[in-house]
């Protein structure tokens, strides 16, 4: 049984935050945006928009794409670490707005590798015969924790939804198409590099936390970049190698569009030429879960994946949580 990608879907919010935008912001030029993280604009969500309105825009892009309707769902996973609510998951609200009566949903919260730790998940539990068909889908709505009177963050982050319909299929030969390996990591020693530090049962929000900018992202970028760097090579490596592929057979490397320099750091790392590797970071900027469904999406509608094409994926983010899957197209 393989776990094969039928469908792509991807949204992004209409209004655009450009870098002369953020120069009106705060103490930042264009230039020093662009040569250190590769983004020029990035996608911001409208007021009376939530986080799954976007994913069900995406989500519908991805049914839609696979010829399928919602009602023939047996999961629907969010990667997201921006919820509509602390409770109920983002993906209920996601299975009512799709109207997919037949689901089971829930959200994984794995920051910028949640949308690969939800394609794992959704591929054991069809490759073990347990469900046929996943909605997988990777969402922020990072610009409302997003302080964007601190310029080291809010540069960095955009809003938007990646999906993929995954579906099983019966008798198909190992090494065909579908998901071919995946490898999960965390280092939960290291949360505060890359955190929100009020908002959550441990510290409720409240007038002083609100005052003192802690409901807001909080990031110390250096020494993730160091850490991105590493485990990212390290998690794609660990999935091909479980497959049995080479970084030689790989056709795209689509990574979590954090920061150019992670991508072109992780790409010469690995020998990965720089025609192989899928970017649209100057687009979005980092989106968190939902940049490498994205990508995936921009990339597949692109026509660039072709059949028998190694696709690496690639994240890396706060948890710390990095992982990375291999698909065969
Ligand atoms: N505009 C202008 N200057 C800025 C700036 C901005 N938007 N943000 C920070 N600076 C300044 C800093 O204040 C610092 O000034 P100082 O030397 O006077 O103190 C200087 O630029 C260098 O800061 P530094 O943090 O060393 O820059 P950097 O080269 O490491 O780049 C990041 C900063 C955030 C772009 C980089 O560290 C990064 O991308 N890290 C990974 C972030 C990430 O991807 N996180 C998500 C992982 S999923």
């Amino acid at each position: 049984m393989n776990a094969v990608i039928r469908g792509t879907g991807a949204y992004t919010p209409e209004k655009v935050l450009t870098n002369a935008d953020f120069e009106k912001i705060v103490d930042t030029s264009d230039e020093w945006i662009v040569t250190r993280t590769g983004i020029k604009e990035r996608r911001i969500i409208s007021e009376s928009e939530t986080n799954s309105d976007l994913c069900l825009r995406a989500g519908q892009n991805a049914l839609d794409m696979a010829g399928i309707s919602a009602a023939d769902l047996d999961m629907i996973i969010v990667g997201t670490v921006t919820p509509d609510y602390n409770l109920p998951s983002t993906a209920a609200v996601v299975q009512e707005k799709l109207g997919a009566a037949n689901s089971a949903a829930f959200d994984v919260v794995a920051a910028c590798a949640g949308f690969l730790h939800g394609l794992s998940i959704a591929h054991g539990f069809i490759v073990n015969g347990n469900i046929r068909r996943a909605l997988v889908i990777g969402s922020e709505v990072l610009s409302r924790f997003t302080d964007y009177s601190d310029r080291s963050t809010c540069v960095l982050f955009g809003d938007g939804a990646g999906a993929v319909v995954v579906e099983a299929e019966d008798g198909a030969a190992p090494n065909g198409s579908g998901v071919l390996s995946s490898y999960l990591k965390a280092d939960g020693t290291k949360t505060e590099l890359l955190w929100i530090p009020a908002g959550g049962s441990t510290k409720p929000l409240d007038e002083n936390n609100i005052k003192s900018r802690e409901r807001y992202i909080t990031m110390s970028g250096n020494e993730i970049y160091k850490l991105a760097v590493r485990s990212m090579c390290d998690a794609a490596l660990k999935a091909l190698d479980k497959a049995g592929v080479s970084t030689d057979e790989i056709s795209w490397l689509i990574p979590h569009q954090a920061n150019i320099r992670i991508i072109e750091g992780v790409a010469k790392r690995l020998k990965i030429p720089d025609q192989k590797v899928f970017l649209n970071i100057e687009k979005y900027g980092n989106t968190s879960a939902a940049s490498v469904p994205i990508a995936l999406d921009e990339a597949n509608r692109k026509g660039l994946l072709k059949k028998g094409d190694y696709i690496l994926m690639v994240a890396f983010g706060g948890g710390l949580t990095w992982g990375a899957s291999l698909v065969r197209w």
